[in-house]
Formats: C-alpha cells, structure tokens, sequence
C-alpha cells in the first residue's frame, strides 16, 4: 500500500515528522513524502527537514508565493500530475493550509481516499482562510483524525458518520515530546538567541502572521504600540515571519526599543525560546496548543479560536486586538495569577501510533476493492 503523506508550509511539517517515524516502525506500510514548495525559505522549510529528521521529499511541486488562487492551482496541477505517474492509495493530509485544501481536492477527484490529521476544527470565522480550508477538506476526506472532544462534535453536526472518526490526540504534540527529550540532550548554547535567554531572568516571546493583524496598517501598528507597552517591563523577541516582515517594511512601522525582532528560527531554537518564556502572544494555531501542552501562559491576539479546548482546559485566552484585555491579561501573568492549565486527553505523544494502528487494518482489508468503510 503507497501512502502520500502531504506538507507544504511550515505547521506542517512537526506534523508530518512524527506519522513519518510511525510509518517507519511498520514494514508493510510504504509512504511518499509530497512537499507543494508552497513556503520556500531556506528558514521556514529545509531546516525544519533537517532538524526534524525528516527524510527528503520524493515529489516537490515548487508551487509557493502568489495569490491564493494562484498557488492552489500551482499546487493542483502538480499534484496532479504526479498523482497521474504515482497513484497511491491514500492521500494524507494535515491541518489546514492551501496545501491540505488544494492536494484532497485533487486526490479525491481522482477517487483516492483522502485522511485528514487535525480534522473537524472549526472558528466558524469565513473570514480566516485555513476556516474555509478546514472546511472543504473536512467535506470530502474519507477518514478523520481528531484532536480534541470538539472536533469530534462539529463533525457529528456536519452528519458525518462516527466510524469515520478516531479522536487520537494531537500528532504536533508527539513532535514537541521528542523534541523536547533531544533538546534537553543538547547544549543549547549553540542557538544564537541562547544569550538573550540567558541575559534576561523573564522574557515574553511574540509571534504574529495572519492577515487580519498583519496586513492592515492600523490593525498592526496598534497592536505593536501595545506590546510596546509591555516590552517596558517585560522584553520581547520576535521572530518575525516574511508576511509580517513586508507589511512592517510596507506601513513603515518599527518596533520598541525592547522588541528585539530577529529572523524566523528553527523549530529547537524557537522550543528553546518559549518553553522558557514568561508568556507567548501569538496568532498562531500551533502555538496556542504546544503551550497548553507545557503549560505557558498564552494570550492569543484573535477574537476566536478553532481550538477551544486550550482555553477550557489549557493556558490560553483569547484577547484579541484589544489594548485592555491584551493588558489586564499582562498585569495577571506578571502577577503570578494565571490559570494552571491541564495536558488535554490524548496530548500524550502516542497519537501517530494510533493513527498507524488505525489506517494499517483499513488499508489492508480495503486493499481488494479499495472502498473505505
Ligand atoms: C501560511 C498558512 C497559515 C499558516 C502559515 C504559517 C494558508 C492559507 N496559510 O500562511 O495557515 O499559519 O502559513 O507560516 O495556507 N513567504 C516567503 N517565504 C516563505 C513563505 C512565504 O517569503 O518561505 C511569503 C510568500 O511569498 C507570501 C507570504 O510570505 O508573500 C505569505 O505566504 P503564504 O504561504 O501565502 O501564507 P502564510 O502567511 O505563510
């Protein structure tokens, strides 16, 4: 049986790498790594291949940059074609990117059953393209893979049926897991933000890159004069991503003088960072979850989350673009007065096995007539 196993941008890739070593461990289970090209940077995709110890790609598409019709139909038509060449049996594809919208809509056209990791998540905001990714991805794959209690519901609602969901856990967490035990090993004086660390006793980590923040001029230049504020009593480091990197050059915004922007890092220098930090502020997806599975503070700079359960039960709160809420929050973590937070159910690093337990039988039994059941 020949799996797909897609990536494109870099939340994908601490995906892929642990269902990669899952696979690794069963013989009978062959797989392909399809990377869409669609982030491209030295910084936000072949150091995260190495450290995370992720063999090279089989197929490269090159399909990045452009609008988003652009770089879907770039990422279509080349896995098309390999698909065409190569036709595996599976497709799988995780999160929520043009590159898991654009690759199971291909596979499915083309009658191969597609997998969804990170299936059901929903913001209910269409406003947010991953929402409508999420959303068409969740509307035509075969197979879910859930990583927490809701996901499970907004998939019921939707009338999917329950024997093609499996809640698992979270495979990102499985990466951060080994991360963290290899990092631990390390000297982590060899990462360049390793003085930073040491020459501050408590920092605040800060990332930011959706568009509704980044690619309006008001919208960032507020935000950053709040976490100006902030950086006058806690410093902050940002590793700023290219999106964000064009609209500062574009609006002409510069950060305070205690907002120390650098390049984007690498996945262990970035663990490095945050595992430490006295809070994160982010818009990211993937960070307000890897914090509530170590249980840092995070204030999340969106009026929503398609991850609820890092609030209910994890260490996050939604403050969105507000100055008061983004600063009262501040004063109580600086206070020592902020939620303990709980590892929610399956973050336990063993959600790729059970997706490797879950699709071996299914290939198997379906390898005859190719139907999922
Ligand atoms: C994408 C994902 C988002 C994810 C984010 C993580 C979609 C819709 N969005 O957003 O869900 O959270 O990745 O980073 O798929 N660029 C570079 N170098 C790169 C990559 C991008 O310069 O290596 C530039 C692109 O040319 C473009 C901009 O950054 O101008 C945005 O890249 P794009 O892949 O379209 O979306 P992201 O904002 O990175």
């Amino acid at each position: 049986m020949n799996i797909f196993l897609i990536a494109g941008a870099r939340p994908n890739f601490m995906k892929i790498a642990p269902i990669a070593r899952a696979f690794d461990q069963r013989e009978t289970i062959i797989y392909k790594i399809v990377h869409t090209g669609q982030h491209y940077d030295q910084n936000m995709s072949d150091i995260f291949f190495k450290e995370l110890d992720i063999r090279q790609p089989d197929y490269h598409l090159g399909a990045g940059g452009g609008t988003h019709a652009q770089q879907t139909a770039k990422i279509m038509t080349g896995f098309e074609a390999v698909c065409e060449t190569d036709r595996p049996d599976l497709v799988m594809v995780v999160g929520d990117v043009n590159s898991t919208l654009a690759c199971s809509i291909v596979a499915k056209k083309m009658e191969i059953k597609v997998a969804h990791v990170e299936a059901g998540l929903r913001s209910f905001d269409l406003s947010m393209p991953e929402e409508i990714n999420r959303m068409v991805t969740d509307a035509i794959s075969d197979l879910f893979f859930i990583t927490e209690e809701q996901g499970m519901a907004n998939l019921l609602k939707e009338g999917k049926s329950k024997e093609k969901l499996h809640f698992v856990g979270h495979v990102m967490v499985d990466n951060l897991f080994f991360q963290l035990k290899k990092l631990a090993k390390m000297d982590s004086a060899i990462f360049p933000t390793d003085s930073f660390k040491q020459s501050h006793a408590n920092y605040g980590v800060v990332t930011l890159h959706r568009p509704s923040n980044v690619d309006n001029r008001e919208a960032l230049q507020t935000i950053f004069n709040t976490f100006s504020t902030i950086s006058e009593r806690l410093p902050l480091i940002f590793p700023i991503h290219p999106r964000t990197r064009k609209s500062m050059d574009a609006f002409n915004i510069k950060p305070g003088d205690n907002i120390k922007l650098i390049e984007p890092l690498s996945y262990m220098e970035f663990l490095n960072l945050w595992q430490d930090a006295k809070l994160v502020l982010t818009d990211s997806g993937g960070l307000q979850e890897e914090t509530t599975a170590l249980g840092i503070p995070c204030l999340t700079i969106r009026e929503n989350t398609e991850r609820p359960i890092t609030i209910t039960e994890g260490t996050n709160e939604l403050v969105g673009t507000s100055r008061e809420k983004i600063l009262n929050a501040f004063e109580n973590i600086m206070a020592n007065n902020w939620k303990n937070g709980q590892r929610p159910k399956f973050w336990d690093g063993k959600a790729s096995e059970r997706i490797t337990d879950i699709i071996q039988p299914i290939l198997f039994r379906d390898a005859g007539d190719g139907h999922f059941s």
